[in-house]
């Protein structure tokens, strides 16, 4: 079962600095797409680095329930013996993507295009979060879904058995959307062309053409045309996935903070459309700096050095730099709280429909906490404190968010009085060591 369980209350103090090496899991998003686009080949793609969290685990189970043979050899290694592009089977039960959007939008992708009935369900919070982003441009490949009200799961997708080539401008900057259109591609004739106008995340052009996919991205006055030609055989590869920067935020964020800090976080892939929230970071004058910057797989991939900051003044961050940082907002908040000035945050919108509706979230909890925060439809601003000026002293409501409850955490590291969260259960959804490893810097974590 993908469900949590019982609530896991966790509380963080302050307390001696933060030292030490912080080996952050794999990146998550890099993860889903192995499995997946491992599943799509043929012949068997062999992973190491994979992220065992429990949006991966879930994604996983899905590829082996269309028909591809997923082994986890330990540590990380694991294999995927693909079925090839159109060889997805129907699966004979409800497809359970726990609390994960990236692994439901690309696996409704994937399958799109197959003749195939199948049933998407989640957790709570998945299953409150719209998929018509998804479904819409899938509907004009000819694939039907029968959701609830407002697009939502449980779903039902009957793959298209004619697929024709979709030509879409995404309306929502959102790689999600992004690559269901691409993968739903792959078994189309002819070229699918996806146009977006911000930049999002690129994971899936590049691991596509690492697969042998013929895909082409094109800089025009419309913004990013990517055109994919249909119908390639994917060749199986060896992956190793890279740290995920949106983990390594934690543990850098949380020694910008903590006073007396100094944390080391290596192997960090730095790729463009992932590294907004260190830009910001050093803009605000964080003691934050790129140590043995090199490429690797095609990346590029730093040690991020951390050390307690306490000169660091709030920014307006740009809106155009949104996508690059989309996760890192809240724990950005958390780091606001204890700058000089006012962190404003523009154009933000996406926020309001992630694992939770993440300024609300955010807004709420910090303000419990003794914070000044607005908020707008699509912005939100927080007035800092200087460090150590949040009072803290309140328990958070996570909503079933990896992202808030560890970016909580954080804050409880750092402010004057503790901090609760009522359920730390879902940060295994995306970093399933962050209490052992905070831990084994020097954080004072407990479970209540
Ligand atoms: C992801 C894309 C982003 C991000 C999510 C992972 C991905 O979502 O928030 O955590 O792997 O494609 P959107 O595409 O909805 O912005």
């Amino acid at each position: 079962m993908s469900a949590h369980g019982k609530p896991i209350p966790m509380t963080a103090r302050s307390g001696a600095p933060l030292h030490g090496v912080a080996e952050v899991p794999g990146d998550k998003s890099i993860s889903h797409r192995s499995l997946i686009l491992g599943a799509m080949a043929v012949g068997e793609t062999r992973i190491t680095g994979l992220l065992e969290g429990q949006d991966v685990l879930d994604t996983a189970r899905a590829m082996r329930a269309f028909g591809a043979e997923v082994t986890d050899h330990g540590g990380g290694a694991w294999s995927v013996h693909g079925v090839g592009v159109g060889g997805f089977g129907e699966p004979d039960d409800v497809i359970d993507c726990g609390n994960s959007g990236t692994g439901v939008r690309l696996i409704m992708g994937a399958m799109a295009t197959t003749p195939i009935t199948a049933t998407f369900t989640g957790d709570a919070s998945l299953n409150g979060r719209p998929m018509g982003r998804v479904t819409d441009p899938l509907a004009l490949f000819g694939t039907a879904a029968y959701g609830r009200r407002g697009g939502r799961l449980p779903m039902t997708l009957v793959g298209a058995a004619d697929p024709v080539a979709v030509r879409y401008a995404t309306p929502v900057p959102s790689a999600q959307v992004k690559s269901a259109i691409l993968l739903a591609g792959l078994n189309v004739r002819g070229d699918t062309v996806v146009i977006e106008r911000e930049a999002t995340r690129d994971h899936t052009e590049r691991m596509l053409a690492g697969f042998g996919a013929k895909i082409e991205v094109e800089e025009t006055h419309e913004g990013h045309v990517i055109t994919l030609t249909g119908q390639p055989e994917l060749q199986p590869q060896e992956i190793a996935v890279p740290r995920d920067p949106s983990s390594a935020a934690f543990p850098v964020c949380a020694a910008l903070i903590v006073e007396g800090s100094d944390v080391l976080v290596p192997g960090i892939g730095l790729n463009p459309t992932r590294a907004g929230l260190f830009t910001t970071l050093r803009e605000m004058g964080a003691d934050l700096t790129y140590e043995n910057e090199r490429t690797e797989g095609g990346e590029p991939v730093a040690d991020l050095r951390a050390r307690f900051s306490p000169d660091m003044k709030g920014i307006a961050v740009p809106p155009e730099r949104a996508a690059s940082m989309i996760d890192e907002y809240p724990i950005l908040s958390v780091v606001a709280c204890f700058a000089e000035g006012v962190t404003d945050m523009q154009g933000v919108k996406e926020l309001r429909v992630k694992e939770s509706d993440r300024i609300d979230a955010m807004a709420q909890g910090l303000r419990a906490c003794g914070a000044i925060v607005d908020e707008g439809e699509d912005w939100w601003r927080v007035t800092g404190m200087g460090p150590g000026g949040l009072p803290g002293g309140a328990t958070c409501a996570s909503r079933l968010d990896h992202r808030i409850a560890m970016s909580f955490l954080i804050a409880g590291m750092a402010a004057q009085a503790a901090v609760t969260v009522d359920d730390a259960g879902p940060i295994t959804t995306s970093f399933p060591i962050f209490e052992p490893l905070m831990g084994a810097l020097g954080a004072d974590l407990r479970r209540d």
